[in-house]
């Protein structure tokens, strides 16, 4: 079945879905979304170099199977700043969940809760921060901010988000602009569905606004100053997100911060960056356990999860994988993607004899170089495959002069 927002197809499923692994679910989200909003999540910056390592690069590090340990029935249960997770794989903040699924960010929390995972929600989200804790009450959450120009805004959301029973701040501070994003661009996506603190404020609604439209509405202007000044106005921890070297490490834990997020924001700024694990192990060595790590980019097996774990993360964040599993099962979907990735982390850890997350974190990994790859980007005409025309992906004619985010094919 699919719902529409003017015009905008919107998944309404609702089931568990079956996969083999984590990366065929690009593919099938295909038949579900429409193209535009499609490569708005299929994407990254420029020739996509970045993206395609942050996953490639977990080659570099291998784990060293472990016999003869004596040990059984591997729990993947963690505390993460004093909040019982079942798991250590996290919900990264995503924007604007409504092009994936009509219930948005409130499936997402139903399905992270029903995994026992830590959720996160988006400046950017469709759904207010209200439903979305209403839709798992007790379930732990986290908000990332964009930080806004107006400050009167960013009272209003501090004061929302702790009204809400958020547990904290993720503050991102590598996306100040976009990236040069060509899928964007060549697709002409605009936000289709309004975004709640958008529409709450400013008189905006977020809805046909383009990327760098959103952007340019917040801050491009960040330092330790605003850590500081955002703890005190919010009351809350704050987590600075989008840290991939030691120096900006130092930087946010100097201004207080209560956790570094160490991600590339899934290659989709800076094109050519390192891959984010390649640059864990210089944030761990420099941050020396005295604030939580949380990782993400490019996570895609339960080895990347172990991988990430052994070098220095307390907990791990998947991103693009969960928008498809969203699209194509809902809030059930999502739990089977959640569930996917912490099955194939169970294996890794019977076979390296790591009975808990605590061992993996101590757990040896070796490190070797591999080659990279030239490959264009995804949308590059010389790549690009005929996009599948199904009944659920096509824009319904009505009339109106929906801003879709689909192609003007
Ligand atoms: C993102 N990401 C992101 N990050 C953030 O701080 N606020 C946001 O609103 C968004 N929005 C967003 C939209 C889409 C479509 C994607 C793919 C990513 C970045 C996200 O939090 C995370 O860092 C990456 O998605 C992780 O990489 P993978 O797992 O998607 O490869
Ligand atoms: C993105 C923004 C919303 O990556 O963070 O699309």
């Amino acid at each position: 079945m699919t719902a529409y927002y003017n015009g905008f197809p919107q998944s309404d499923r609702d089931e568990a879905i079956s996969m083999i692994n984590l990366d065929e679910l690009e593919e099938r989200a295909k038949s579900v979304m429409p193209e535009g909003a499609y490569y708005y999540i299929a994407s990254g910056s420029e020739n996509e170099w970045t993206w395609r390592n942050n996953t490639t690069a977990f080659n570099h590090f291998q784990i060293v199977p472990r016999a003869l340990t004596n040990m059984t029935d591997p729990q993947t249960d963690t505390k993460f700043m004093g909040m019982d997770l079942k798991t250590p794989i996290m919900i990264s903040p995503i924007a604007c969940h409504g092009i994936a699924h009509k219930d948005a960010e409130v499936a997402t929390q139903k399905g992270a809760a029903a995994a026992g995972a830590l959720f996160s929600s988006s400046t950017y989200a469709n759904k207010s921060v209200e439903d979305i804790a209403a839709a798992a009450p007790d379930a732990p959450r986290f908000f990332q901010l964009y930080l806004s120009k107006d400050w009167e805004f960013n009272k209003m959301v501090f004061d929302a988000v702790k009204k809400a029973g958020y547990k904290g701040i993720f503050l991102t501070v590598d996306a100040l602009v976009s990236g040069y994003r060509e899928a964007n661009l060549r697709t002409k996506f605009a936000y289709p569905v309004p975004l709640d603190f958008f529409t709450r404020y400013q008189g905006g609604k977020g809805e046909g606004q383009t990327v760098a439209q959103m952007y340019a509405s917040s801050a491009q202007k960040i330092g330790p100053d605003d850590v500081r000044r955002i703890k005190e106005m919010s009351g809350l921890p704050v987590i600075v997100k989008g840290v991939v070297c030691a120096e900006d490490a130092y930087l946010a834990m100097g201004a207080g911060a209560d956790g570094i997020y160490v991600t590339n924001h899934g290659g989709r700024e800076v094109d050519s960056g390192p891959a984010t694990i390649d640059m864990l192990p210089e944030i761990a060595k420099a941050v020396n356990h005295r604030v939580p790590i949380i990782f993400d980019s490019g996570v895609r097996r339960g080895s990347h999860v172990f991988k990430a774990l052994a070098l220095g993360a307390d907990i791990v964040g998947i991103g693009r994988p969960y928008l498809y599993a969203l699209a194509l099962g809902g809030a059930k979907g999502v739990e089977s993607v959640i569930k996917q990735l912490n099955d194939e982390l169970i294996i890794d850890m019977q076979l390296t004899g790591c009975k808990t997350i605590e061992d993996v974190k101590h757990a040896r990994l070796t490190h070797f170089n591999y080659t990279a790859d030239n490959l264009k980007s995804n949308t590059d005409p010389s790549r690009i495959t005929p996009y599948p025309v199904t009944k659920e992906n096509q824009m319904k004619d009505d009339g109106s002069d929906a801003v879709s985010g689909a192609s003007q094919a």
